[in-house]
């Protein structure tokens, strides 16, 4: 790699202006860490580009000169993907704010990819469409962030994920040149799929500039609940079963009883009332445009779960009561790293298999010593797993914690399911790759990272 000078700086500012070019410490600061663990990494300059020619300009010049550059979106990341851990150049698409137009005609938008999620939602809602990814940090994240990491969230139970809604991408590649990677159509075979590669590759093949997404009509109606089991296995178990009796609701989430305790004491919301006897609950949500329908199914779903040893099932009456339930949800993350559990990990395994992996996650936690909570996309067998141990704040580089997490990825690999489902792998999973990957398709992985980055020097060491 190579080293940054002051005439790179000089160099840069006239590529952005220099009011765009940072090298004071608090915004080095700023720009050191995301949401993933306690780890800082500060980078040498922050640039924040205003259109794609300046990125490839910034792109052209750091690829000759081997300099390492990290994209960054909102800095919501989990995986510890826009931590500029090699120093060098970090760019911040924040500039690319516009949401450039909605088509109506064929309900799709064309956004850049700075755009706060939520505000993008809300901008296509009113015109009654819908985009349903919604990641707990909706509300902070950007839309471009969601597309390298190929985000989830609670609807994708029902809706699918980023993946199943991106169409086409414009993309700055590293050695500066601009593409398009598909078109404004709903099916596509022609060619290898380039948009879904450049989709969850964190950043590491090129920084995508314009990002034109499909639309649904938005549902008129949806209808929540709130189900305490005393029995977290059993909450594990009645997911699937509510699959198989015929139903698919708009979002199936799990919360232990640690984590509602966490987060109900943090936002000081008392929507839910936390009894002994609780082990966890399910969030259980269904939209569609038929109310009646809704409730038959919200019914019927009720009690199917009477076979289960759960308390009395709590309804969300009206907007506000939805909303205090879902922030209780959308605030986990948050809260439960406030107290100690700095370590998250996406477990994603068979929906079947859950109340599998509860059981032996915690064992494992109790072999170790390490106190282990939960909660997440239970209707997509993807648990988030939060760790706390006294004096180890990170698992990067921490032997002791990476020893129990090897253990954890290959209990979800024993079962079928894999390490990341929505968070991706970033900086600090890429070392468990092997328990889940031939090296064969590792190597593969590598050779496509080459094709796409000859020098090495987009978000170098993240992935692979
Ligand atoms: C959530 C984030 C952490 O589900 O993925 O809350
Ligand atoms: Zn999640």
């Amino acid at each position: 790699m190579g080293a940054l000078t002051s005439q790179h700086l000089e160099q840069l500012k006239s590529i952005v202006g220099e009011e765009h070019v940072y090298v004071d410490v608090e915004t080095l600061e700023r720009f050191s860490h995301d949401e993933t663990e306690n780890l800082r990494f500060l980078p040498e300059v922050v640039v924040k580009p205003g259109s794609p020619e300046e990125i490839s300009a910034i792109l052209k010049l750091c690829n000759q000169d081997l300099i390492p550059v990290t994209p960054r979106g909102a800095g919501t990341g989990l995986s510890g993907g826009a931590l500029p851990h090699l120093g060098g150049v970090l760019l911040s698409t924040e500039r690319l704010n516009r949401i450039l137009t909605i088509d109506e005609r064929n309900l799709q938008v064309t956004t850049e990819p700075g755009v706060i999620t939520e505000v993008l939602q809300n901008a296509v809602k009113e015109k009654k469409l819908f985009y349903p990814p919604d990641p707990s940090s909706r509300g902070s994240c950007f839309i471009g962030g969601n597309v390298a990491e190929n985000s989830g969230g609670p609807k994708a139970v029902k809706y699918g994920v980023v993946k199943d809604y991106v169409l086409n991408l414009e993309v700055v590649l590293p050695t500066g040149e601009i593409i398009w990677t598909g078109s404004n159509v709903i099916k596509n075979v022609t060619g290898y799929n380039l948009t879904q590669l450049i989709v969850g590759s964190e950043g590491t093949l090129g920084i995508v500039t314009k990002i034109v997404l499909k639309l649904i009509p938005l549902p008129t109606h949806d209808l929540l609940m709130l189900v305490p089991f005393k029995n977290l296995e059993q909450a594990g178990e009645a997911v699937s079963a509510i699959f198989r009796a015929g139903f698919t609701p708009s979002a199936l989430e799990l919360m232990e009883i640690d984590a509602l305790r966490i987060v109900s004491e943090m936002v000081d919301n008392t929507a839910v009332p936390i009894t002994d006897d609780t082990a966890a609950h399910l969030i259980i949500e269904v939209d569609g445009n038929d109310p009646e329908v809704l409730m038959r199914d919200m019914e019927a779903i009720g009690n199917l779960l009477t076979q289960y040893d759960i308390g009395e099932i709590y309804f969300a009456e009206d907007a506000t009561q939805k909303d205090r339930l879902w922030k209780l949800r959308r605030r986990a993350a948050e809260a439960v790293k406030l107290v100690g559990y700095t370590i998250e990990e996406d477990t994603v395994v068979p929906r079947a298999e859950l109340p599998a992996l509860i059981r032996e996650l915690k064992a494992l936690g109790k072999k170790h010593g390490v106190d282990v909570v939960c909660y997440g996309h239970a209707g997509d067998g993807n648990l988030h797993v939060r760790l706390r141990k006294e004096g180890m704040p990170n698992s990067y580089g921490n032997p002791t914690i990476e020893k129990i997490l090897n253990e954890l990825f290959e209990i979800v690999y024993k079962l079928g399911g894999t390490i990341s489902a929505e968070h991706g792998i970033g900086l600090i999973q890429k070392g468990f790759m092997p328990i889940v990957f031939q090296e064969k398709s590792l190597e593969l992985m590598r050779s496509i990272k080459k094709v796409f980055d000859p020098n090495n020097i987009l978000n170098a060491g993240k992935v692979i």
